[in-house]
C-alpha cells in the first residue's frame, strides 16, 4: 500500500517515511525541498533498507498532484508540507496563507478528483486557546494569535466543512481526515542519521541547547523563570519525533480499518516539563554542561500547556513510549554525528 507524503523530507515528514516503511508500507515523498535536502531520504533508505519514491514538486502545483494520482496507486496521504516559524508568519502572512491554507485546498481538491479520501494533517496545539485549564483536551476552545496558528486552524476548520459535506452529498465514499494536534516534538532517529536541521539559529529550546552543547552557541538565554510554573521556567510537552511518527501509522492503520470523519487528536504525553528540567535532563544524560542565564520572558509566550492523550489512545491506540531521556540523548547523537545538519 503506497502512501503519499507531502513535506516527506522535512524533519517530522522523514522520520515518518522510517515508520511507514518499517511498518510495510510503500513511501512516495512530494517535496519543494524549500526547508529540506533530499540527503534524509537516502538516509530513510539507508536505515529502513526500502527505497523511497521522491518527486521534487509544490504541493500547490495541481498538475504535479494529478500526475502522481494518475501513475500511482495511492491508498492515504500524510500531509506536511508547510511552512512553520511563527515569526517568520507575521512578516510574511501571503507566503503562509498560500502555502498552508491553498496548499491544502488543491491537494484535498486533487485526492477527491482521484477518488483518495484517507488525509492525515499536521496540525499543532498552537490552534488552542490560552486556557488555565491543563491538560488541553481536543474539544477545548480554539483561537490563534499568529498567522502561522491561524492558516493552521483554518485548515482544519475547512477539513471539518468536508465532513460536513459529506452528509449533505451522502457520498459514498465520504472522507477519513485526522487532524493531528503535535506538541513540541524534539529528537531525532536513534540512529543519528536522521534529525532537525534548522536554518540559521534555531528558534526552539531543544536545538538551542544541542547548539551550545557543541559549542556553535555560546549559552542558552532562559526566557523568564518568573512564571507560576514549578520552577517557573515555562512548561511545554515535549514529544519524541519517533513517537509522533509512529502515531501518524497508527492514523493511517485506523483509517484503514474503518476510522471515518474528521477527528482531531492531540499528539502529545500528557505530561509537562519545564526549561530546567530539560536542560537538566540533557546535561545528566550526556554528561555535558550547558551554559545558561536567566532572561526576560519572550514576547508571546504562556507559561504551561500540555495536551491529553486520552483520545489518541482511544482513537488511534497510540501512547508516548520514549522518555525525556531518550529525547535528550537522541537529540545529542544526532547534534554530534552531524554539527552541519546534512551539509
Ligand atoms: P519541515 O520544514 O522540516 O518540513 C516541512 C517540509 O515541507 C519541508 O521538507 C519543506 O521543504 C516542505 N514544503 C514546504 N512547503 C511546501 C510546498 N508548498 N510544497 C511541497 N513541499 C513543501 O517541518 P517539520 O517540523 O517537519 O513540520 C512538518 C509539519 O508539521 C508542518 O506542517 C508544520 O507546520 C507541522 N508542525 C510542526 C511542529 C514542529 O515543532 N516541528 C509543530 C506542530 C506542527
Ligand atoms: C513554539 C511555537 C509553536 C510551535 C512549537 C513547536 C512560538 C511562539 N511558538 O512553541 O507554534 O508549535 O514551537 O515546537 O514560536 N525557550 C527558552 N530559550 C530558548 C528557546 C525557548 O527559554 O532559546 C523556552 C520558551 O520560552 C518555552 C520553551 O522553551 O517556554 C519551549 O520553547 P519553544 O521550543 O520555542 O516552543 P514553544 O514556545 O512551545
Amino acid at each position: 500500500m503506497k502512501i503519499l507524503v507531502t513535506g516527506g523530507a522535512g524533519y517530522i515528514g522523514s522520520h515518518t517515511c522510517v515508520e511507514l516503511l518499517n511498518a510495510g508500507f510503500d513511501v512516495f515523498v512530494l517535496d519543494n525541498l524549500s526547508n529540506s535536502k533530499t540527503e534524509s531520504l537516502r538516509r530513510v533508505e539507508i536505515i529502513t533498507g526500502k527505497p523511497v519514491t521522491f518527486v521534487q514538486g509544490d504541493v500547490r502545483d495541481r498538475e504535479c498532484l494529478k500526475a502522481i494520482f494518475k501513475a500511482h496507486e495511492i491508498t492515504a496521504v500524510i500531509h506536511f508540507a508547510g511552512l512553520k516559524a511563527v515569526g517568520e508568519s507575521c512578516e510574511q502572512p501571503l507566503n503562509y496563507y498560500d502555502n498552508n491554507v491553498y496548499g491544502s485546498i488543491v491537494l484535498a481538491q486533487e485526492m477527491e478528483k482521484a477518488n483518495i479520501k484517507k488525509l492525515v494533517f499536521s496540525s499543532s496545539a498552537t490552534v488552542y486557546k490560552e486556557s488555565a485549564v491543563q491538560p488541553l483536551t481536543e474539544d477545548m476552545p480554539l483561537g490563534t494569535t499568529n498567522p502561522y496558528g491561524a492558516s493552521k486552524l483554518m485548515v482544519e476548520d475547512i477539513f471539518r466543512d468536508l465532513e460536513v459535506a459529506d452528509k449533505l452529498n451522502n457520498h459514498s465514499l465520504p472522507w477519513s481526515i485526522t487532524l493531528l494536534r503535535y506538541f513540541n516534538p524534539v529528537g531525532a532517529h536513534e540512529s543519528g542519521l536522521i534529525g532537525e536541521d534548522p536554518n540559521g539559529v534555531p528558534n526552539n529550546l531543544m536545538p538551542f541547547i544541542s547548539q551550545v552543547a557543541i559549542g556553535k552557541l555560546g549559552q542558552l538565554s532562559i526566557f523568564g523563570d518568573d512564571y507560576p510554573t514549578i520552577d517557573g521556567t515555562g512548561v511545554r510537552d515535549y514529544i519524541h519525533v519517533v513517537d509522533l511518527a509512529k502515531g501518524h501509522v497508527k492514523a493511517v492503520q485506523a483509517m484503514l480499518n474503518g476510522l471515518t470523519g474528521v477527528n482531531a487528536i492531540n499528539l502529545g504525553s500528557g505530561q509537562g516539563l519545564s526549561v530546567l528540567q530539560l536542560v537538566e535532563a540533557f546535561e545528566s544524560e550526556n554528561n555535558i554542561a550547558i551554559k545558561r542565564k536567566i532572561v526576560g520572558r519572550r514576547a508571546g509566550d504562556i507559561a504551561e500547556y500540555f495536551g491529553s492523550a486520552k483520545k489518541a489512545k482511544k482513537l488511534i491506540n497510540w501512547q508516548t513510549e520514549l522518555d525525556v531521556n531518550a529525547m535528550v540523548r537522541d537529540s545529542w547523537y544526532w547534534q554530534s554525528k552531524n554539527p552541519n545538519g546534512y551539509e
